[in-house]
C-alpha cells in the first residue's frame, strides 16, 4: 500500500472534503453541514497521499464522542483512490485512538445496500445491534439503516 499520513481536519480542508463527500455520496452533506459539525465539536481526520508530487487529501472521517462512547459520522474515500486500505487505515487509526483514550464503544450507522462499508466494518469486529426502517433518503423512496457496535477495540 501507499504511504498514508493521517492528520486533524481543519476547517481549511472542508472545501475539499465536501468536494470528496459530493463525489462518495447519494445524499451527500454540504459545506454548511461540516461547518456545523465544527461548530459542535465533532473530531474530523483527513488521509493524505503523495500524488503527481504533491500531497493531496484522499478520504476523511468524522466521528463525534459523548462521555466514553463514539460515534462515527462519516467516512469516505476518493473514489479514484478507493479499495487501496485508505477507509482500513482512517478505521483503524480511529479505533486506536478510542482505545487509547479508554472508549467503551464505538456505534456507526450504515445504508442497508451499503456492502463495501459494511465489510470493512465486519471485518474490524463491528456487530449490527438494530435496524431503522426508512432512515435514509433513497434515489427511489426511502432506505433502512444499519446500526453497528464495537466494543472491544484490540
Ligand atoms: C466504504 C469506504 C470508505 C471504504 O474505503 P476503501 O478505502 O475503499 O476501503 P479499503 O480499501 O480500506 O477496504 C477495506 C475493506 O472494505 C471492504 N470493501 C471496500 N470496498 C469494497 C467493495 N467495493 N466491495 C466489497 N467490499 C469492499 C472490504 O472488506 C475491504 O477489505 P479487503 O481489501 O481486505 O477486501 C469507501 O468505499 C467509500 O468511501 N465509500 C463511499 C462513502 C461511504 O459509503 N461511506 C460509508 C458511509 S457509512
Amino acid at each position: 500500500m501507499h504511504k498514508l499520513r493521517i492528520r486533524k481536519m481543519t476547517r481549511a480542508d472542508l472545501p475539499v472534503v465536501t468536494k470528496i463527500e459530493a463525489d462518495c455520496q447519494s445524499h451527500p452533506w454540504t459545506l454548511l453541514q461540516f461547518l456545523d459539525g465544527f461548530n459542535a465539536g465533532h473530531q474530523g481526520w483527513v488521509a493524505l497521499r503523495n500524488y503527481e508530487e504533491r500531497e493531496m487529501i484522499i478520504g476523511f472521517a468524522i466521528v463525534t464522542s459523548v462521555m466514553d462512547e463514539r460515534t462515527l459520522l462519516n467516512i469516505c474515500v476518493r473514489p479514484a483512490f478507493q479499495k487501496q486500505g485508505t477507509g482500513r487505515a482512517l478505521l483503524e487509526f480511529l479505533l486506536q485512538q478510542a482505545k487509547l483514550e479508554n472508549s467503551a464503544k464505538m456505534y456507526l450507522e450504515v445504508r442497508a445496500s451499503n456492502n463495501p462499508a459494511k465489510d470493512l466494518y465486519e471485518s474490524l469486529g463491528f456487530e449490527k445491534i438494530a435496524e431503522r426502517r426508512d432512515y435514509y433518503p433513497a434515489i427511489i423512496g426511502r432506505e433502512d439503516g444499519h446500526v453497528y457496535s464495537l466494543s472491544h477495540f484490540s
